[in-house]
């Protein structure tokens, strides 16, 4: 079967189309274990997943500004849509999709519906109903979509234990008791900032480019790979870390990062407006995004080596207090994996202390062993495959509805 996804939740235009193989194009109200396991075993081909990525458009605001992304996506869907029909095509003349599916919440409302109408439309033409997508699930099932999972697959979750994963993005960051698919509790979530937004104010306030989680992370590397400065005296807070409850919060640690980058700083921003030189002093983060956007602010003067050091103990701070968090539920719950998911989990540092810690005998929480799973790089930030295979075990549950009955929730829980 073919099974084609949408995801316009936030900047990114995405459509894939997946084959799954072997399966029975009969919807069954799976609900057991075993049967979902069997089904999840299915051999499936990506065919395409073409993500148009809107970064450029929103550079200049250091954030996404909603209406603008909705209008690119207007714009971009129809072309990304041909491209991946013509992708996931190749030799073969290429079915009709069985299965169709986008993303109806949480994101931003706007882009939402962009999303939503185009598939409302198709499955009024192709006579489909539509499984509705959350962004959330997706990017937790975004671990089902690699091949490497062959070995030590994370369905062993449906064979004894919880499973703990963590949704780290742009817009979330949530820790949730997974206990079976489709079975999620919200054990905590940012209070505030995002892990992913506040890597993308932090490296507005270090004059980075846009998406700062990428940004940051490269500058942390040249930090770390220059022996000449392997200790800085920058010492960012680790907020919330030891609190008895699973939520976070970032926005301290941004907040910290500006007073710190002020206190040390050689010359302060100033303010461009049309070209001209203001002298005004101003405060980034007090600023309406918007009104940021139309400013530029000169490069203060600062030491190249600051600005690495002071990436790489914010990316410290952010990875410290997930991985602690996440651990402290692992060890709650009795949990066999852990599951990552999210833009931010794309960050190789995260990746790899994730990796280490959960395989330590000091940092392994639990007397069992705990599975540690993440999906490739590609497939960490928003993508429609992840949305697409999201819906097939959504569809092994038998839930599709008509198009009349879809709606956008910007607020969508899990
Ligand atoms: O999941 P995603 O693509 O979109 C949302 O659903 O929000 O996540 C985007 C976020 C951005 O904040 C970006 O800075 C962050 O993920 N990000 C990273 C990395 N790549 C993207 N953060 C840290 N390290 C990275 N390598
Ligand atoms: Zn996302």
């Amino acid at each position: 079967m073919i099974i084609l996804g949408i995801d316009t939740s936030c900047d990114d235009t995405s459509v894939a189309l997946i084959e799954i193989r072997n399966s029975k194009t009969e919807p069954r109200n799976y609900g057991a274990k075993v049967k979902m396991r069997t089904k999840f075993s299915s051999p499936f081909e990506i065919r395409s997943n073409i993500v148009s990525s809107q970064v450029k458009i929103h550079a200049k605001y250091g954030g996404v500004y909603p209406f603008l992304a909705k209008r690119e996506h207007q714009k971009n869907l129809p072309v990304v849509f041909k491209r991946a029909l013509r992708q996931a095509q190749g030799k073969q003349k290429f079915e009709k999709p069985n299965l169709i599916a986008v993303t109806v919440g949480p994101g931003l409302e706007p882009c939402l519906w962009v999303g939503v109408s185009f598939i409302k439309d198709l499955a009024k033409n192709l006579k489909l109903s539509i499984i509705p997508v959350n962004h959330i699930e997706a990017h937790i099932i975004a671990n089902w979509l690699s091949p490497i999972r062959s070995k030590s697959p994370p369905t062993k979750i449906f064979g004894g234990g919880p499973a703990i994963c963590l949704v780290v993005s742009g817009g979330h960051t949530q820790l949730i008791l997974m206990k079976n698919f489709g079975n999620y509790k919200i054990l905590g979530e940012t209070r505030d900032d995002a892990a992913g937004e506040c890597f993308d104010k932090v490296a507005r306030i270090l004059g980075l480019p846009y998406p700062g989680g990428p940004a940051i992370a490269a500058q942390a590397a040249q930090w770390k790979s220059n022996i000449q400065y392997p200790i800085s005296n920058i010492q960012l807070p680790r907020p919330m870390i030891y609190q008895k409850n699973y939520d976070f919060s970032f926005s301290g640690l941004k907040t910290a990062v500006l007073y710190q980058y002020q206190k040390s700083k050689t010359e302060f921003p100033f303010m461009e407006t049309r070209g001209k030189k203001s002298s005004k002093r101003i405060n980034p983060l007090l600023t309406p995004s918007l009104s940021l956007g139309r400013m530029k602010f000169s490069s203060p003067i600062k030491n190249k080596k600051y600005k690495q050091a002071m990436a790489a103990e914010v990316q410290q701070a952010v990875i410290d207090v997930l991985i602690y968090k996440t651990l402290k539920a692992t060890k709650e719950f009795k949990a066999k994996s852990i599951i990552l998911g999210g833009g931010v989990a794309a960050n190789e540092e995260l990746r790899r202390q994730f990796k280490v810690q959960s395989s330590l005998p000091t940092g392994r929480p639990t007397k069992f062993k705990v599975n540690f799973f993440v999906p490739p790089k590609k497939f960490c930030t928003d993508n429609a495959a992840m949305v697409g295979i999201t819906a097939f075990f959504h569809y092994l549950k038998g839930e599709s509805r008509n198009w009349q009955k879809i709606f956008v929730n910007a607020n969508l829980r899990i």
